[in-house]
């Protein structure tokens, strides 16, 4: 299919129509009643690699974050997140990390081929929670899912970058930001605005390494603490944006909205 082609299909698609598929999506996710929604059978063609969960073994969460602070300069943020967590399992496990293309990530990078959305470092933490995991029609407990939730929330309240390598590319004090987004253009542009140092900068590249070493370091915890059977969510709790407020989002609301933040339509309720 040509460009041409797919360009007008989408415009062809009407406002109505988007957010009709977006409320069958809505009430899918709604999470309360994922047991009723989602069929228990797994797919007829299961793959090797749909064997939920991945062997896992605890690993250290500072050398996790070292490894993720290295590989930044190589692949960025997010293959860096997901290298740090799948080399290490590669070696103590073997299969299936050993045949998951790791480098083929680096597109994470800049908030996705660098449109500055999801910040590469939370994508790839995501990822990793829901390769081991798995995805969430599994099971209630979905628990790749909620790992995802809880490093998304940790990363819009830290004040960031939190870990500090051992041996830093960038010596003096490289200065902390609240993103309240875990968006990559919200959390570089309010570090860049702080900071007054351009994107180019080592500084900037520093920043953003030590924030996916971060991210690993987090992720790790969390992993770590599934394992031992000891997850538990942070006290601020659960976002659920779907609840609260009829719409996927972030919490920042008023970042975007300023002091007119709109109400969605009322959902339907599901059916029991
Ligand atoms: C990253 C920026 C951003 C954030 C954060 C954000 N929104 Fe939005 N939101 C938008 C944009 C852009 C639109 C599209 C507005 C339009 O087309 O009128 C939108 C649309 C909406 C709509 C549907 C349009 C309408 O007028 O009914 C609702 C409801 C809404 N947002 C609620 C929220 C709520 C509640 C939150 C916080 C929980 C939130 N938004 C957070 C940017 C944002």
């Amino acid at each position: 299919m040509n460009q041409q082609k797919l360009s007008t299909q989408s415009e062809g698609l009407s406002r109505r129509q988007w957010l009709k598929g977006a409320g069958v999506l809505a009430s899918c996710a709604t999470m309360a009643n994922l047991g009723n929604v989602l069929p228990h059978a797994h797919a007829a063609t299961t793959g090797n690699m749909e064997q939920w969960p991945w062997p896992y073994v605890k690993l250290d969460p500072t050398t996790t974050a070292e490894l993720a602070y290295r590989e930044w300069y190589r692949i960025y943020c997010g293959g860096a997140v997901i290298s740090s967590v799948f080399t290490q399992l590669r070696e103590k496990v073997g299969e299936p990390y050993t045949s998951f293309p790791i480098d083929a990530f680096m597109f994470l990078e800049g908030g996705c081929a660098s449109w500055g959305t999801l910040c590469g470092s939370n994508a790839g933490a995501c990822i990793v929670a829901n390769l081991i995991l798995g995805p969430r029609l599994l099971d209630e407990e979905a628990m790749g899912h909620r790992i995802s939730t809880e490093i998304l929330e940790w990363y819009c309240n830290a004040s960031m970058p939190v870990f500090k390598p051992k041996q830093p590319r960038i010596k003096g004090e490289i200065p902390k930001t609240i993103a309240e987004s875990p968006l990559c253009h919200v959390s570089v542009g309010k570090w860049m605005a702080i900071s007054e140092k351009p994107i180019n900068s080592p500084e900037r590249k520093d920043r953003c390494a030590r924030t996916a070493a971060s991210v690993s370091y987090r992720l790790v915890e969390l992993l770590n603490s599934w394992k031992e059977d000891e997850f538990e969510f942070m006290e601020e709790g659960n976002f659920s944006p779907l609840s609260d407020h009829g719409i996927n989002a972030q919490p920042n609301c008023a970042e975007c909205h300023g002091g007119g933040v709109p109400e969605a339509p009322e959902m339907r309720k599901p059916k029991a």
